[in-house]
């Protein structure tokens, strides 16, 4: 099954199919009492990690910091490389005759004009004696030639040159081709997490905030003129110097930290508006793309004015510019002032953008417009807070579309995406607590993952629920307002919250940050309306260990009845091992049913000990659909986890989720896709997947496709809109005739140029052609591929290439994802796409290993090789396959991919264990359908 990556679901960058992978566990009880408030070094599970294997790393010295950089940047675009000048005013905190700031791959040329510290009071000019590179630590040493004393009013001068970054980190080059079909360059950044120190030598650590004085000199030359500079502060002077170059100066910025610093030169076009509270929003474009940013503009000013009420605080720019880069390794970079994107994370062409890409641009802009605040304004002291950043933006960003779009129901699809996969990869041993222990920069970008974006806003959104809207407000206005233009710590928000709540919030939410992992919560029932809860750590492979067996959660437990499924009826903090929960008379356990955890809103799963309790919920909750949507997905995902653990089996599963046949939902269907798309990968090649199809088939068709159809009916519920392409996409995979039929009329028709495939249906069409790869099919591809500029339709027609079956037809995939046709930032997908096809994914696997040092060489800094080495393995279910792969990465270490490579070795073998397991059962049932 073709389904794309949920493991970086907040990349979204191709978020239109989703896919899940396996944790799995076994009973653990344990009676072991242990204090929830313990202290960090004892909470944090990471703690043994921090230390072993480990580069060792210091933080800068802070006997002299940085108050105001004044940076002249000039790019050379024919030579690839770039000078530099800048005086920082420096403090002196304690007698030095040393400067310890970062440096990375800069050259500083030492000589007392260039490279000096003046003392302008006493008029003086201090030499450098020595300037001394640590490589490893990407660090700089100043040796003076006289000490520096507190108090002393000094000024740092440098100049330095360098080339430009050839992965999409630091200062490089982005490239497009224009309307007249010339290749257009630019130079533009990417700070974060630490790649500031590659552009000019700086105190890069998030606690170092200074002021910002920035220049850009553009090259002169015929057409400079149309050459835009920008900057994360409006222009405050433009001159032409000596050498007829133009000479762009910037206002000075707020005191800020370096990663949030940015620049682009480069042709560009723009369109603008006013937020209502009068800050100019500008989106700049590709050349002649200007109209394409219109729907991001008008989220980017209604989400300004959503977030200065929300906080009540005002966005403290007088502008704000979002820009589409070409050339871009993640989605999306929240600059102050001036916030980066990939052009498919920004750009809607009406006629071929997707719903869910549209949906996705919203998101995105919500996110990085909520970092203004909530990172810019407020920073994380260090990396173990990174979450505090990107968890809090993450909420913050459904907060504010649910604002704006109520119609997109987008908190019941935080659950199906976000709050799910949150849960899926944190059963994991190789997992991790949200806040942990960061050191070289190395691990830095690795911590950008599910446990700080989607569990982050998971357990924010927890926290939500448990306080309230009116209160949380409250409380963040205290900790933004406390912490503008300084850094913050998670204990600082607790603080806030605390205070504003009068709720134990920092002794609950501890638990939850410092902890890896959840709990799962097993439900027994004594008498009529007593629930006995226990609690123990939900492992996805069974082995809980000592460690393990002392955990506890302080979980804000719920429940309702089948009397009233809209309000809980009964409320816990439940923060010991066992507890109990008294409801009141109107219920009856013995003929009843209750949910616990209503809408999914805290991170545990529930286990219902008493079979007739569950049963009755099955059958009325789901098969008379008494619960909600978001409870029915929360069901059965949490089924779904049990029988990868072992806790249940796959046959109840499969009985289960055939009692959804009459669900119309999207956001259940999502969750029931997921389940059948793991089963696809595992059951591929046994005798009974035929059957496994045919019922798959027979779900979507029994009821739901019947209502949603192929067209789009008139003025249909948005989640309508989203289901079809869903439902779609699956009977491409199952390869249902009708529908095969379908899709190559549609293909037709589409590149005969006499009605284009709705942009909603393009992948399922794509990968319904791609299955058949015929070259003149191909042809038509390429041919497609060729003619459209546009990013998003290149990408879902190469991503959709992965589904080609015949070997020939694999090996050119693969070998066109690394050509010069794909751009390095988007040939991870199209590997990914092979990948997950189960006929295909060997070849992937043996194609990595064969290109292996290119993407070494590639995406060693960044997300995106994490990405991948996770698509390329995943999948596998065997103990051969986990071998392999172990043994390939014990000979080919890549520190930044660890994490990555381990949780993704635990998953192949929790997939073996699984089929060991279930494999006879699901047999049985397949062959009896
Ligand atoms: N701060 C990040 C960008 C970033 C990510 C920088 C990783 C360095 C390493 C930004 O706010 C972000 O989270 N971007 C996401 C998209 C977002 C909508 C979740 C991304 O780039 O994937
Ligand atoms: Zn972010």
């Amino acid at each position: 099954m073709t389904i794309t990556s949920r493991l970086y679901s907040h990349l979204r960058i191709f978020i239109a199919e989703k896919q899940f992978f396996s944790p799995s566990f076994q009973i653990y009880r344990s009676s072991i009492y242990v204090s929830i408030h313990r202290p960090f070094s004892d909470l944090c599970t990471n703690k043994k990690m921090a230390t072993e294997n480990k580069r060792p790393f210091k933080r800068l010295p802070c006997l002299i910091t940085p108050i105001n950089y004044q940076i002249r940047l000039a790019p050379n675009f024919e030579k690839l490389s770039f000078e530099g000048s800048e005086s920082i005013d420096i403090k002196v905190n304690e007698s030095t005759s040393e400067i310890v700031l970062n440096s990375n791959k800069l050259t500083m040329e030492n000589s007392a004009e260039k490279c000096n510290v003046k003392l302008p009071k006493d008029d003086k000019t201090i030499k450098i004696k020595e300037i001394k590179y640590n490589v490893e630590e990407e660090t700089v040493t100043l040796s003076l030639d006289e000490k520096l004393e507190p108090g002393m009013n000094a000024i740092l001068n440098l100049e330095f040159t360098g080339e430009f970054n050839k992965q999409l980190h630091g200062f490089y080059i982005s490239r497009y081709i224009g309307p007249d079909g010339k290749e257009r360059l630019s130079a533009v950044t990417q700070f974060e997490s630490t790649y500031a120190r590659q552009a000019f030598p700086c105190w890069d650590e998030p606690a170092h905030k200074a002021t910002f004085d920035i220049t850009l000199i553009i090259p002169a030359g015929d057409n400079d003129d149309k050459i835009v500079a920008l900057s994360n502060m409006p222009m405050k002077e433009e001159i032409r110097d000596s050498q007829k170059r133009r000479v762009v100066k910037f206002e000075r910025t707020p005191i800020m930290s370096t990663y949030l610093v940015a620049f682009v030169i480069g042709e560009y076009d723009y369109i603008e508006t006013r937020s209502k509270h009068g800050v100019l929003v500008r989106v700049y474009t590709p050349l002649q793309k200007s109209e394409q940013g219109r729907f991001a503009l008008d989220v980017a000013a209604r989400s300004l004015d959503f977030l200065t009420d929300y906080f009540q605080i005002p966005y403290p720019l007088i502008k704000l510019d979002l820009i589409a880069l070409s050339d871009f390794d993640g989605g999306a970079m929240e600059n102050w002032g001036l916030i980066t994107y990939r052009e498919e994370c920004l750009l809607v062409d009406p006629a071929n953008t997707s719903t869910i890409k549209k949906q996705n641009i919203s998101l995105v802009v919500a996110h990085e417009l909520s970092h203004q605040w909530f990172g810019n304004l407020v920073t994380m002291e260090w990396w173990t807070h990174l979450w505090l950043n990107e968890g809090f933006a993450m909420f913050m960003e459904f907060l504010c579309v649910d604002h704006i779009f109520p119609e997109f129901n987008i908190w019941k699809q935080f659950v199906s995406d976000i709050f799910l996969s949150a849960m899926d990869l944190d059963s994991l041993d190789n997992s991790h607590p949200i806040e942990i222990l960061v050191g070289h920069p190395s691990e830095v970008d690795e911590i950008f993952d599910t446990i700080s974006y989607e569990k982050g806003a998971s357990v924010i959104r927890m926290l939500y629920h448990y306080i309230g809207d009116e209160i949380f407000r409250k409380g963040m206005k205290m900790y933004l307002s406390r912490h503008s233009y300084k850094n913050a710590q998670t204990e600082d928000l607790w603080n806030a919250l605390e205070e504003a709540s009068q709720k134990p919030v920092r002794r609950m939410m501890t638990t939850w940050t410092m902890q890896k992992g959840y709990p799962v919560v097993t439900v027994n029932c004594q008498g009529s309306r007593r629930l006995e809860l226990t609690q123990e750590k939900f492992n996805s492979n069974g082995r809980l260990s000592d460690a393990d067996k002392t955990l506890l959660w302080a979980v804000p437990v719920q429940v309702i009845t089948a009397h009233n499924v809209q309000k809980p009826k009964s409320e816990i903090l439940f923060e010991k091992r066992n507890d109990f929960l008294e409801l009141d008379d109107t219920i009856d356990l013995q003929k009843e049913w209750i949910k616990l955890n209503p809408s999914a809103v805290a991170t545990y799963r529930v286990q219902y000990q008493p079979e007739e309790l569950f049963i009755r919920l099955f059958e009325e909750g789901i098969g008379q659909q008494k619960l909600d949507p978001v409870d029915r997905l929360n069901l059965i995902n949490d089924l779904y986890s049990m029988t990868l653990a072992g806790r249940n089996n796959s046959e109840v599963l499969f009985r289960a989720i055939d009692s959804f046949r009459n669900e119309c939902e999207y956001t259940v269907w999502t969750v029931i896709s997921i389940i059948m798309a793991k089963y696809n990968q595992l059951l591929h090649g046994y005798d009974f997947h035929p059957k496994f199809v045919q019922f798959g088939s027979n779900l979507i068709t029994y009821k739901v496709f019947g209502e949603i159809g192929w067209d789009p009916k008139p003025a249909e519920p948005y989640l309508q809109t989203l289901l079809r392409p869903l439902l779609i996409n699956r009977l491409v995979t199952f390869e249902y005739p009708e529908i095969i039929k379908k899709c190559q009329e549609a293909f037709d028709d589409h590149v005969t140029k006499r009605k284009s495939i709705p942009a909603d249906l393009r992948s399922a069409v794509y990968r319904a052609m791609a299955h058949q790869s015929t070259e003149e099919i191909w042809d038509k591809f390429m041919k497609l591929y060729d003619e459209t500029d546009l990013q998003e339709e290149k990408n879902r027609l190469a991503s959709s290439l992965g589904a080609v079956k015949k070997s020939e037809f694999i090996d050119r995939v693969l070998k066109f994802a690394i050509s010069d046709k794909v751009r390095s930032q988007d040939s991870v997908f199209v590997v990914a796409s092979v990948a997950r096809n189960p006929v295909a994914r060997r070849a992937a696997w043996e194609f990595y290993l064969a290109n292996f040092e290119l993407f070494k060489n590639r995406y060693e800094n960044g997300f995106l090789g994490n990405l991948l080495v996770k698509s390329v393995t995943e999948n596998f279910q065997t103990e051969e396959m986990a071998h392999e792969i172990e043994e390939f990465f014990r000979k080919n270490p890549v520190q930044a991919w660890e994490r990555s490579i381990q949780q993704s070795i635990e998953t192949v073998r929790l997939n073996a264990a699984m089929m060991a397991r279930d494999t006879e059962k699901l047999t049985k049932y397949f062959q009896m359908k």
